[in-house]
C-alpha cells in the first residue's frame, strides 16, 4: 500500500474564502478521494493561518480581541469546506496549543543549535505579503511580490541562517525533478538562487507587532508569521508530540500551493526542513490564478468570486467538476459565468446527463428495470468499452502528472463515444424488430461504462455520481475503488429505477440586443428554417394550462415563476414575460405550454416546460385558447 500525505496552503483568517481558496482544497481533496480509490493510505490537511500582522489589523479594525476574531472568521473557512463535501482528515488553526508548542520547540533547538542568530536589521518590510525585502529587491521602490509601498525599517531581530543552505538547495532542486513542479517553477526557483540568499528575519518585535507565536528564548519576540505558518505542515501529521503517527505520513507526498507563495515554499521551507534535519515534500506543486474576464481578482475590482453563490446557482459536484475540468493545474485559468454554462450545459447536461438519461429509460422499456445479461459482444461493442479503459488509464497517469483535466476530459470523451454508440446501434430500433439479444448486449455495455464512468468521476462529483449509481442499481459504496474497476462486476439483480434530469440544463435569461440587430436576424434565419416531418411534431407534447400563480424572481428582471394546472397535475415554469405582463394579471387564464420540455434551471429556479408567447419587436402576446376548455388537453 502506497503512501499519500497531501496539504493546501493555511488560508489566512481574515480573507473571505474565495474560488482561490476553494480550487486549492477541492483539488486536494479530489487528490486524496482518488487516492483512498486507489487503496493509498492517505492524509489530507488543511487549515488557517491566524497570526501576524494582517490578522492584528482586522481585528483592531473591529474592535475585538485577535483569538476570538480568529475564532468568529475560521468558521467561513470551516463551512465552506463542509459545503463543497471536503474530505481533509484535519483542520489545523496556528492558534492552537499543540501547534504553538511545536513552533517553541523547533525555535529553541534551532537556536541552541546556532542555527538562529541576533543581529541589527536595516531593511524594507512589506505589511500586505509581512515580509523583508532588501534595498535591491525592491522594483522601483516597492515590494517586488506585489507591487505595494513598503516601510523602511530598522531593528534588532533573529535570523534563521538560511544562506548557509543555498548551495544545497540549487543541487537538490537539480537532482529532484519532481520536487517543484511545474518544473517551470522550478526554473523559476533556481532563477532566485542565483542572487546570493539573506538570512531569514524570523522574528518580530513585540512593540510592532505582539500577535504571533513568542520566541522561546526573548520574551520580547513574537515569531515571523511564515516561519510559524509552513510548520503546520509537519505540526499537523504529529512532529515533536507523536513519533509514530509523524513517521507514517511526512515527508508529505504532496504541497499544493498557489504561484504566488513559491518563495516561501520552494527556498525558505526546504532550507528549514534541512536545518531541522526532517526529509523534503516529494513534491510542491504550484498552480495558477483564476482570473476574471483575464484580470487579477481583487476586491477593489469587484471581481471577486464567491464559492458560496456559485454553489447556490449551480450546485457543488457542478462547481467542483468546473473548477477540475477548466484549470490545467500549473496554468492560469480565466472564470466567467459563461464559461461556466458553457460547460455545464455541453459536458453534464448534454453528454453525461443525456447518455445516462437514454439507457435509463432504454432499459426500463425493455425490461422493466432490469440491466439485462450481454450476448456476444460485437466489434462495436469492444471498441466502446476499450474508450473507457483507455480513460480509466488516462485517469491514472494524468493523476501522477497531476494533469487532472486531461483525466476528466478522457472520461468525457468516453461519454461522448456511449452517445455515438447508441445513435449506432439504435437499441430502440432492435427493440422494435424484436432483436432481444442484441438489444440486451448493447444496453448492459452502456450501463457497464456508466459505471465505470461513475467510479471514475466520483472523487470529483460524489454526490451526483452516487446518484447515478443509485438510478442503476448500484450502491454509493460499490463506486469507490478505482483499483478494481477492471474487474468484472456483477450486474445481477440491478434495477434501473427512473431518474429526474441529473444535471437540468442552464438556461441563461437573453440579453436584450439592439432591435435593429434583432430585425436583421429574423430576416436571416427565415429562409434557413429547416422543414420537420409531421413525426418531428408529435414529440412536442403541447397542452393548455391554467395560471394558478405568478410571482417575480429577485434579480431576474424578464423573469416570472408560475405555477401551473395541467389538469391535475401541478407544474412550475419560469418564463421570460415580466416586462409584458403583471403577474397579478395572469392568475386565471388558460394558456399553451410545451409539456415535454427537459426540465431546465434558470436564474436557480426550475422550470419543467415552457409556454408558448408570439413575439412582435419588444411585444409579448400570450397564446391562448379560443374559449373555455379544462387545463390539461392536449393540442395538435
Ligand atoms: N497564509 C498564506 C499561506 C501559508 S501556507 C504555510 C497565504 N494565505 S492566502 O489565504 O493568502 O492564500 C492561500 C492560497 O490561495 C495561496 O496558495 C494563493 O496562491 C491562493 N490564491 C489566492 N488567490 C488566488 C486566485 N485568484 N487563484 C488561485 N489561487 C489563488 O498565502
Amino acid at each position: 500500500m502506497s503512501k499519500f500525505y497531501v496539504t493546501t496552503p493555511i488560508y489566512y483568517v481574515n480573507d473571505r474564502p474565495h474560488i482561490g481558496h476553494a480550487y486549492t482544497t477541492v483539488l486536494a481533496d479530489v487528490l486524496a478521494r482518488y487516492h483512498r480509490s486507489l487503496g493509498d493510505d492517505t492524509f489530507f490537511l488543511t487549515g488557517t493561518d491566524e497570526h501576524g500582522q494582517k490578522v492584528e489589523k482586522a481585528a483592531a479594525k473591529r474592535g475585538m480581541d485577535n483569538l476570538a476574531h480568529c475564532d468568529e472568521t475560521v468558521v467561513r473557512f470551516q463551512e465552506l469546506w463542509k459545503k463543497l463535501g471536503i474530505t481533509n482528515d484535519r483542520f489545523i488553526r496556528t492558534t492552537q496549543d499543540f501547534h504553538v508548542k511545536v513552533v517553541q520547540q523547533v525555535l529553541q533547538n534551532l537556536f541552541d543549535r546556532g542555527e538562529i542568530y541576533k543581529a541589527e536589521y536595516t531593511g524594507w518590510y512589506c505589511v500586505g505579503d509581512e515580509r523583508f525585502f532588501t534595498e535591491k529587491d525592491l522594483v522601483d521602490g516597492k515590494c517586488p511580490e506585489c507591487g505595494r509601498e513598503v516601510q523602511a525599517i530598522k531593528e534588532s531581530n533573529y535570523f534563521f541562517r538560511m544562506s548557509k543552505y543555498q548551495d544545497w538547495l540549487i543541487d537538490y532542486i537539480k537532482t529532484h525533478p519532481d520536487f517543484i513542479l511545474p518544473a517551470f517553477r522550478a526554473n523559476e526557483t533556481l532563477g532566485f538562487l542565483k542572487k546570493p540568499l539573506n538570512d531569514l528575519c524570523i522574528s518580530r518585535p513585540k512593540s510592532r507587532l505582539a500577535w504571533g507565536i513568542e520566541l522561546p528564548f526573548d520574551k520580547d519576540y513574537v515569531c515571523y508569521v511564515w516561519f510559524d505558518a509552513l510548520l503546520n505542515y509537519v505540526s499537523g501529521v504529529g512532529y515533536l508530540q507523536d513519533d509514530k503517527t509523524f513517521a507514517r505520513w511526512w515527508p508529505a507526498t504532496c504541497e499544493l500551493i498557489g504561484k504566488d507563495i513559491l518563495t516561501t515554499h520552494s527556498v525558505y521551507w526546504p532550507t528549514m526542513l534541512k536545518a531541522m534535519d526532517l526529509p523534503m515534500p516529494k513534491t510542491i506543486f504550484a498552480h495558477g490564478w483564476w482570473l476574471t474576464g483575464n484580470a487579477k481578482m481583487s476586491k477593489s475590482l469587484g471581481n471577486v468570486v464567491n464559492p458560496m453563490d456559485m454553489i447556490a446557482k449551480c450546485g457543488v459536484d457542478a462547481f467542483r467538476y468546473f473548477l477540475l475540468a477548466e484549470m490545467s493545474p500549473g496554468n492560469d485559468a480565466n472564470f466567467s459565468e459563461e464559461t461556466f454554462t458553457a460547460r455545464y450545459n455541453s459536458d453534464l447536461a448534454n453528454d453525461l446527463g443525456n447518455l445516462l438519461s437514454r439507457v435509463n429509460k432504454l432499459t426500463i422499456r425493455a425490461t422493466g428495470g432490469a440491466v439485462p445479461c450481454a450476448g456476444a459482444l460485437e466489434d462495436c461493442d469492444k471498441e466502446f468499452l476499450a474508450e473507457i479503459e483507455s480513460a480509466s488509464a488516462t485517469m491514472r497517469t494524468s493523476l501522477g502528472e497531476m494533469k487532472l483535466d486531461q483525466g476528466i476530459n478522457a472520461v468525457l470523451s468516453a461519454v461522448r463515444a456511449g452517445n455515438r454508440y447508441l445513435e449506432k446501434c439504435a437499441p430502440w430500433a432492435l427493440a422494435k424488430e424484436g432483436k432481444t439479444e442484441r438489444l440486451h448486449t448493447v444496453l448492459h455495455t452502456a450501463a457497464e461504462v456508466l459505471r465505470r464512468v461513475a467510479v471514475l468521476l466520483s472523487p470529483v462529483m460524489p454526490e451526483k455520481m452516487a446518484a447515478l449509481g443509485e438510478a442503476m442499481g448500484i450502491h454509493a459504496d460499490e463506486l469507490g475503488a478505482i483499483s478494481a474497476l477492471d474487474t468484472p462486476f456483477d450486474w445481477s439483480n440491478r434495477t434501473m429505477k427512473e431518474i429526474e434530469p441529473l444535471f437540468p440544463r442552464i438556461v441563461e435569461e437573453k440579453k436584450e440586443e439592439a432591435p435593429a440587430k434583432k430585425e436583421k436576424k429574423a430576416e436571416k434565419t427565415i429562409p434557413e428554417m429547416p422543414l420537420i416531418t409531421i413525426e418531428d411534431f408529435s414529440r412536442v407534447v403541447l397542452k393548455t394550462a391554467k395560471i394558478v400563480s405568478a410571482e417575480a424572481i429577485p434579480d431576474a428582471e424578464k423573469l416570472l415563476k408560475l405555477q401551473l394546472d395541467l389538469g391535475g397535475e401541478s407544474r412550475q415554469i419560469v418564463a421570460g414575460i415580466a416586462k409584458s405582463y403583471a403577474p397579478e394579471t395572469l392568475i386565471g387564464k388558460t394558456i399553451v405550454v410545451v409539456a415535454n420540455l427537459q426540465k431546465a434551471v434558470l436564474r436557480g429556479v426550475e422550470s419543467e416546460g415552457m409556454l408558448l408567447a408570439a413575439k412582435h419587436g419588444k411585444e409579448l402576446k400570450l397564446v391562448t385558447v379560443d374559449g373555455e376548455i379544462p387545463a390539461g388537453c392536449r393540442i395538435g
